[in-house]
């Protein structure tokens, strides 16, 4: 049975929820599920505005059918081929063989790349700015490139100001029949996910969700229609302003993460003591990881969120604790920059090593101070440590409070 809701008349949303994939891309944990959206315009021509993951496919189907009620589908609009948005294109052809296939000359080379069914003689091609006259509605294009991927282009529907966004602005969460983000919770259900989507599937491309918004100043959007999660009519500065903060690396709260590797629970220690310190010194809303128990996605949005990280681990293998490696190496992957750090290293036999190969991580990031020396334990604290630990609690307590 379908499941369609109205966005506005005429356009109707026709995607669906997963609750049961584990992992995003096969990488990033679902604990509230994932939406893949679609949306259906029913002008005096038909247009669809991407598809969905082939986990959806017969429920979407389902959708489309009821939507058309009966007419062709005159245009598939393609936002973005990554297939969690593009599986179904080759039956939808099937099923209306005069659908134009709508993008740009990237889209059309990655559909050919992914599908084995000669769908040239359906494409479209568009330029930057080109429009389709859809009746009422008129469909104009931006292209987005690397926000996610390098076809992404977004569709501006100029009569109702609405912004079909491709991944820009969406979250992972699955929607529970509130459609429309202010029918939703938002800051206590999807905020978090909203950052850790942004900053571990696009916040590589800080730069160029920079162009993207400027391309869209003095555009007129009403309306924000994201492929994941819930739809933007109102209070559409404050996810802008999220997307602006995340985009340019600044840290939306001052704060302090502290994450740490321990293999017997003395670096673990050190980084209680000084969490408490931090906490005496007036540092509130303090978070803490532990990155063998913790998937990095997680770690890596609290970075983002945080002006300040403190990194502790061992040595190992005469290098770096292997979570604790592949943590900064993935940060630095995705740009993370302008944050002031300190670092906490332990050995037993080999001094240093950790401190040195950390420093050496954050030191290739743009923009990242470490604040104060690096503390190290020889194996565990001592009681002779405890003013060295006390003046690395004051260096990073001033330094939040700037
Ligand atoms: Fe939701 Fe880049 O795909």
């Amino acid at each position: 049975m379908h499941c369609v809701q109205e966005v506005t008349s005429q356009i109707y949303w026709v995607g669906g929820n997963d609750r049961r994939l584990e992992r995003f891309e096969n990488m990033f944990p679902l604990p509230n599920g994932v939406a893949y959206n679609s949306y259906l315009i029913t002008d005096e021509k038909t247009a669809l505005m991407d598809t969905v993951d082939s986990a959806i496919s017969a429920r979407f189907l389902e959708n489309i059918t009821h939507g058309l009620n009966g007419r062709p589908l005159d245009y598939l609009v393609v936002n973005h081929v990554e297939p969690d948005h593009c599986a179904n294109i080759e039956e939808l052809v099937r099923r209306y063989p005069e659908v134009k296939i709508v993008g740009n000359k990237k889209t059309l080379q990655f559909i050919t790349q992914f599908y084995q069914s000669p769908l040239q003689k359906n494409f479209f091609t568009v330029e930057e700015g080109d429009q389709i006259n859809l009746g009422r509605h008129i469909l104009q294009f931006f292209f987005a490139p690397m926000v996610h991927w390098p076809e992404v282009m977004f569709t501006y529907e100029q009569t109702e100001g609405i912004l079909f966004s491709a991944d820009a602005f969406g979250t992972f969460g699955a929607l529970s029949g509130n459609l429309f983000s202010d029918q939703t919770d938002f800051e206590a259900f999807f905020l978090d996910e909203a950052r850790r989507y942004y900053t571990n599937i696009v916040g590589k491309y800080g730069m160029q969700v920079q162009a993207a918004l400027h391309k869209l100043n003095g555009v007129d959007i009403r309306m924000i229609c994201p492929l994941h999660g819930p739809v933007w009519r109102s209070n559409l500065p404050y996810i802008f302003d999220k997307y602006d903060h995340w985009s340019k690396y600044l840290p939306e709260k001052s704060g302090v993460v502290l994450v740490y590797a321990s293999m017997y629970g003395n670096t673990e220690n050190v980084m209680n003591r000084l969490a408490t310190k931090l906490s005496q010194r007036g540092v509130s809303d303090i978070r803490m990881h532990d990155v063998s128990k913790t998937h990095p996605s997680y770690i890596i949005a609290d970075a983002w969120k945080y002006s300040h990280l403190v990194f502790g681990s061992p040595t190992y293998n005469m290098g770096l604790y292997y979570s604790m490696e592949n943590l900064l190496r993935e940060m630095a992957g995705l740009q993370l920059q302008n944050r002031k750090v300190a670092l906490i290293g332990n050995f037993t036999w080999a001094p240093s090593v950790a401190v040195k190969a950390m420093r050496g991580l954050v030191e290739g990031m743009k923009n990242m101070e470490i604040i104060a020396p690096p503390f190290e334990i020889n194996s565990a604290m001592k009681a002779e440590q405890e003013p060295v630990l006390d003046q690395l609690a004051d260096a990073i307590g001033s330094s939040v409070k700037k």
